[in-house]
């Protein structure tokens, strides 16, 4: 077999590492058979489901009522590659964690028809790496590379379902008949098995009704959300704490103390943290973070964490660098902080879903208005929409597993939908002068201001989960005074 060997390593210490079927490197017969054996049967017995398994069930429950008869395939998605051999790191597909809480990367979800409507669920995972072929050294993605997987018994145990080798699954559906639907832009080898079979607009459907799914959060949930939002808080205070570091640096020393909380209490940032110092703040989506930190400017800070299972908050707060805000920044973030307290109180069972922006636009309307910025009356500028030169984006979203959750729901069921007990939301005002806004006094241009906390809509109004961090300007500098000491 020597021809299917690669050759020698020429930096001769750092193993050649391969995927399956590729080029192994050159091993002794002697090695390849010392490596099979020897090993410890490390398989365990007594591991409790996880703690969203019941959910999971339900929510499972509910898809397959929906498409009674279909087979439907819905794939944790796949490794991107960065370069050559290194990946970025695997974040499995919002919706396959929804119905399973498993995060296993290459895993596929399959719903299999039963004649009388329902579905048996089957998890099709990756097993454990095979010693007697040398996988689990010789290839790339072999557990001795990644880490040890579970094996299928484990994972029968840990999610309450039957697993199969997911090495099967492209073939068993290549060979199965009737109706299928697949959730698609995570799993290329899936697709391409199903391609025959599908199509866009029956596709479309079951992606729309998984996100529609997850508009109501259950309790389990909520709980996540809360602890998401409370690790986002002590990220926050972390922030504030080494705020001189950061002036000494630039805006990158607060993205990496943020990501440091976010590593060690939850899995990751749930989305790109905006560090936006000083005219930085009039960028939306600032996340280069390579900008200076001065005092005497603003500091919008955009950041969330994510859980281990996945969830993650989204909190908006904007911090005088200096500890005190100036008499302009004071006017402005009032004005926001306003805008938002009156978009809160508009969050309840019931309600629009976008009677919360129109509250909070209006309060922002009548501000550029009183500040000689805008001609009233408010109404005409409401209708024109004018104040949006400044307050550029919606007051909030859905949110959950993804940020911006939800985001394949219909616009009837979201966006002009009602609020309902279970939903939670971010309300998110701003007001944003660009540098180079010809249009508004020269003092105005470069503050950014957007105040952003998660409400949960409760049966008899709204909880704000993030109501841990301080909103009001002079509770901003006590607050920020305390944690500087
Ligand atoms: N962090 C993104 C947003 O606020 O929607
Ligand atoms: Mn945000
Ligand atoms: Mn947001």
């Amino acid at each position: 077999m020597a021809e299917d060997r690669a050759p020698e390593n020429p930096e001769g210490d750092e193993p050649i590492k391969q995927r399956k079927n590729g080029l192994y490197p050159a091993v002794s017969d002697e090695l390849t058979e010392v490596m099979k054996s020897g090993w410890a049967d490390t398989e365990l017995h007594d591991l409790q489901p996880v703690e969203q398994a019941p959910y999971a069930a339900k929510r499972r429950a509910a898809l397959s009522a929906r498409f009674p008869g279909d087979r439907l395939v819905i794939p944790a998605g796949n490794l991107k590659t960065r370069a050559n051999d290194t990946e970025y790191a695997f974040r499995a597909a919002t919706e396959y964690v929804h119905l399973t809480g498993d995060q296993t990367q290459d895993a596929v979800l399959v719903m299999e028809p039963r004649a009388d409507g329902g579905h048996d669920a089957t998890a099709y995972l990756l097993p454990r790496s095979s010693r007697e072929n040398g996988e689990f050294w010789l290839d790339g993605q072999g557990e001795l590379w990644t880490g040890r997987r579970n094996s299928l018994a484990e994972g029968e145990l840990l999610l309450g379902l039957p697993c199969r080798d997911v090495r099967k699954a492209a073939d068993e559906l290549l060979e199965a008949t009737g109706p299928v639907r697949v959730v698609r832009g995570y799993d290329a080898g899936i697709e391409a098995a199903l391609h025959d079979k599908v199509t866009a607009e029956r596709d479309a459907e079951l992606k729309e009704f998984l996100s529609e799914l997850r508009l109501v959060k259950d309790e389990w949930e909520i709980g996540e959300l809360q602890k998401a939002v409370d690790s986002t808080a002590r990220g926050f205070e972390d922030v504030v704490k080494v705020l001189d570091k950061a002036e000494a640096t630039s805006e990158r020393y607060i993205e990496g103390t943020f990501f440091l909380r976010a590593r060690i209490e939850g899995n990751d940032i749930g989305y790109g943290s905006i560090c936006a110092a000083g005219p930085h703040a009039c960028t939306l989506h600032w996340v280069r973070n390579d900008g200076p930190v001065r005092s005497g400017e603003l500091l919008l800070l955009d950041a969330g964490v994510e859980t281990h299972s996945l969830y993650t908050a989204d909190v908006t707060r904007t911090l005088p660098i200096s500890g005190r805000f100036t008499d302009l920044q004071r006017k402005i973030y009032d004005a926001v902080y306003e805008s938002q307290q009156a978009g809160i109180e508009a969050v309840k069972p019931g309600a629009a879903f976008r009677d919360f922006h129109d509250a909070a636009q209006r309060v922002l309307a009548e501000k550029l208005v009183e500040w000689g910025l805008l001609d009233g009356p408010v109404e005409r500028v409401l209708e024109l929409a004018l104040q949006r030169r400044w307050t550029l984006h919606g007051t909030g979203h859905m949110l959950g597993l993804d940020v911006h959750d939800c985001a394949t729901a219909r616009t009837e069921t979201y966006v002009n939908g009602t609020l309902e007990p279970g939903m939670v939301l971010t309300v998110e005002p701003g007001l944003y002068f660009q540098a180079d806004d010809l249009t508004v006094p020269e003092e105005y241009r470069g503050i950014g201001v957007r105040i952003e906390d998660d409400i949960l809509v409760t049966a008899d109004g709204n909880r704000n989960l993030s109501a841990g961090l301080p909103r009001r300007s002079a509770e901003v500098e006590s607050w920020m005074a305390a944690l500087k000491g």
